[in-house]
């Protein structure tokens, strides 16, 4: 079964076709962050804008990629929720556009359920159930996939993401946006262990995250180097960020595999790019006798592949929508 799938959630406008689940025909994606770093973050209103601009010549590219019409495709997939109401916006109507005329099921996505999938073209034999640490620019959840439509969140952030924390500590340390993949570079050189950092915990919930005072001990330390005319090694600043971070993140999914006798583990989102949260998940893994998965860096960052993905297990599933489908901008993964 092939599926065109469309993405638009944020600011890469992405259309892809994916065989099965599995195959990856085509996967075309068109990124609007040069624009969006002049203002340091994504502004909404241009984000939509460009989609509009973009997403007929993207689909238009994805279907020749694969080199396949449209008559060849068996149902349009697309990101339906979460993320800015106007970006979705362009991705759900121009989908449902398609499926209309072309007479094709239409099949709604959640945006970390497809990343969560982002894994299964690269891994044949990955099947749920598994818990999964999905981190990205703008969530922090760790779920158990008991299937591929049946998700239960077990821990969350209780504050910012851990991409929010690093995007956020990297443009304090005037690195460009998004700042997680300049400060990963940046912190190769560094000591991680130059800086002692926090470890938040939050009370009475073992899985759950808190990265906002990690953020604000990272600001601190700018802040008084400044004050006192100090200058700070960046890099080991930036390494211990990043190796606090990836401990945090390691030490509650181990836990957690544990806790709920998960013995394979998953990494998702755009922060699964970091090499330090790469190498630690790997080595806990390791240790504890888990099979680790994780998604090339090619589809770590946001794409429409992963759309197809998890689309073809949503059709099976009987997840199909009718023309009244809206975008929403917040909804539960579960
Ligand atoms: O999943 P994603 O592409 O978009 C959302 O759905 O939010 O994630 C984007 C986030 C940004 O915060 C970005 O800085 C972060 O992923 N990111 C990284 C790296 N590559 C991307 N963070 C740390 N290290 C990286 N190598
Ligand atoms: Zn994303």
């Amino acid at each position: 079964m092939k599926i065109l799938a469309i993405e638009s959630s944020c600011d890469e406008t992405a259309a892809a076709v994916v065989e099965d689940g599995r195959q990856i025909l085509s996967n075309i994606v068109a990124t609007q962050v040069e624009e969006h770093r002049l203002y340091g973050g994504v502004v909404p209103e241009i984000a939509s804008r460009r989609h509009a601009e973009a997403i007929s010549g993207v689909t238009r590219e994805a279907l020749q990629a694969a080199d396949v019409t449209l008559a060849d495709i068996d149902a349009v997939a697309v990101t339906a929720h979460p993320g800015l109401i106007g970006a979705l916006l362009v991705g759900v109507n121009f989908a449902k556009g398609l499926a209309f005329s072309a007479n094709k099921p239409l099949v709604p996505v959640h945006h970390l359920r497809g990343h969560i999938a982002s894994n299964y073209p690269s891994h044949p034999d990955l099947k749920p159930p598994f818990l999964c640490l999905v981190v990205s620019g703008g969530h922090t959840h760790l779920v158990l996939c008991e299937d591929y439509t049946t998700f239960r969140i077990i821990g969350r952030t209780r504050d910012d993401a851990a991409g929010e924390c690093f995007d956020k500590a990297a443009r304090a340390m005037g690195m460009p946006y998004p700042g997680g993949i300049a400060l990963d570079k940046r912190a190769e050189g560094g000591d991680p262990h130059a800086f002692v950092l926090p470890h938040p915990k939050v009370e009475g919930s073992p899985f759950d995250f808190s990265f906002s005072g990690l953020k604000t001990a990272v600001l601190n330390q700018l802040h008084n180097a400044k004050q006192r005319d100090i200058t700070l090694n960046i890099e080991d600043l930036c390494a211990s960020l990043r190796f606090t971070v990836a401990d945090i993140l390691v030490s509650k999914t181990v836990a957690a595999a544990k806790e709920y006798g998960m013995s394979t583990v998953v990494l998702a989102g755009g922060v699964s790019a970091n090499s330090e949260l790469r190498r630690q998940m790997q080595a806990a893994c390791d240790k504890e006798g888990f099979k680790l998965y994780m998604p090339p860096l090619s589809l770590c960052g946001d794409n429409a592949a992963m759309i197809g993905a998890q689309g073809y297990y949503e059709f099976l599933a009987g997840n199909v929508a009718d023309l009244s489908l809206n975008a929403s901008a917040t909804m539960s993964i579960e």
